[in-house]
């Protein structure tokens, strides 16, 4: 006789994968990762956390955000989060690169490290080579005590729990959410944005947990669609502005876990080169959460149905009719502000990667050749 029953299935709530527990943990992890940092009437970001003085920031002449792997792509979207809210130049950085390309630090350069562990030795050194240079740095992660929240200057605490799966999930999306906060905060500063935008773009964000919620209840949707995607080899993912930020993650987090091949272009750029890549039966996955670009990337999904691709849309509720025409399948996710599409739109490809995996006999939670914490350079 033997109990069936251990402490890591205790752990994973009865889901069967890390992963899968943490992709649905998401709603909890936005609203944890929002409480006690929005004013009570909703008009205004609360960072406490933050040292830096009103001068200080008025004073920034340009954000560095640097990181590695889904950090990274939570950085990508953190640039256009804060430049469309506070008007503020971000340059994004991977951490194993910044300091050999002799970045230009200033004392008025904010450089933001991203990192749910804190203790990437590539983000670490980033980190050091930045306050060497005398700029101030602020650090986005999940690990209060970690490395990087003892040497940055400025912590925002993600917070999302422990996050057990190699492939990062709930992790990068509080990352998302601390990039909303901290580009809304700025914004507040410097007077970008007037308290009746800044509300809006809070309100739009404590509805986010329960559109994560309505997306999960589609996870069927979504196993049979990866069944699908996991007979390929080779897939591309495609996307223009912020959509393009997030199949970069989309398409890293398939390769991390189902290795298969996937490449992530901008809609735009495909017809630049790798249009001679999309052959008959090819799977492209397509996002479109940024109306006012919908027409242009389902310009570029012509383009590559007329080469034989089989294309795959996640798109806004509302464009199902009008996209469906020209694609294969069709995913639709809730609607949201632009800015906030990505904290959505992920969790979809999240949910294929998984699946994909799955599908594959893959070891889910530890994908091989990965580790969770990088500590060597
Ligand atoms: C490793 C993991 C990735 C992770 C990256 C950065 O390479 O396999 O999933 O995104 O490190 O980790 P961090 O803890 O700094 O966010």
């Amino acid at each position: 006789f033997r109990v069936d029953w251990d402490l890591v299935t205790a752990e994973k709530a009865g889901f069967d994968h890390f992963m899968l527990k943490e992709i649905y943990e998401q709603p909890k992890a936005y609203r944890d990762t929002m409480m006690g940092r929005i004013s009570d009437d909703g008009r205004s970001v609360v960072l406490n956390e933050i040292g830096m003085t009103a001068e200080q920031i008025r004073g920034i002449r340009k954000i560095q955000i640097v990181a590695c792997g889904t950090a990274m792509h939570a950085g990508l979207v953190g640039k256009t989060v804060i430049e469309s809210l506070a008007r503020i130049p971000v340059e994004t950085d991977v951490a194993s690169e910044y300091r050999y390309r002799s970045p230009i630090i200033t004392p008025d350069t904010l450089v933001i490290v991203v990192s749910q562990s804190g203790e990437t030795a590539d983000t670490l050194a980033a980190l050091r080579e930045a306050k060497r240079n005398g700029a101030r740095v602020m650090a986005i992660t999940n690990v209060v005590g970690s490395s990087v929240a003892r040497e940055a200057d400025d912590v925002i605490i993600t917070q999302a729990g422990p996050e057990i799966a190699v492939a990062s999930t709930k992790a990068y999306t509080s990352q998302l959410i601390a990039f909303y906060l901290f580009g809304l905060f700025l914004a507040d500063t410097l007077g970008t944005r007037d308290a009746d935008a800044i509300a809006e773009v809070v309100a739009a964000m404590h509805e986010l947990p329960e559109k994560v919620e309505r997306i999960l209840t589609e996870a069927p949707v979504l196993k049979s669609l990866a069944e699908s995607l996991a007979k390929h080899n080779n897939l591309f993912f495609i996307g223009r502005g912020v959509d393009f930020a997030v199949v970069q993650e989309g398409s890293l987090k398939l390769k991390e876990i189902s290795y298969i091949h996937s490449e992530a272009y901008a809609a735009g750029e495909l017809k630049h080169g790798t249009l001679a890549l999309i052959e008959e039966g090819i799977p492209v996955i397509s996002l479109i959460s940024q109306e006012d670009l919908y027409e242009k990337t389902l310009s570029n999904i012509k383009e590559v149905k007329a080469r034989g691709a089989h294309v795959l849309a996640v798109v806004n509720e509302g464009l199902e009719e009008e996209v469906g025409k020209s694609v294969d399948e069709l995913f639709a996710i809730p609607k949201t502000l632009p800015l906030l599409a990505p904290a959505l739109s992920v969790v979809p490809l999240q949910l294929l990667a998984y699946y994909a995996s799955l599908a594959r006999g893959n070891d889910v939670d530890k994908p091989r050749n990965l580790a969770k914490s990088v500590t060597v350079e």
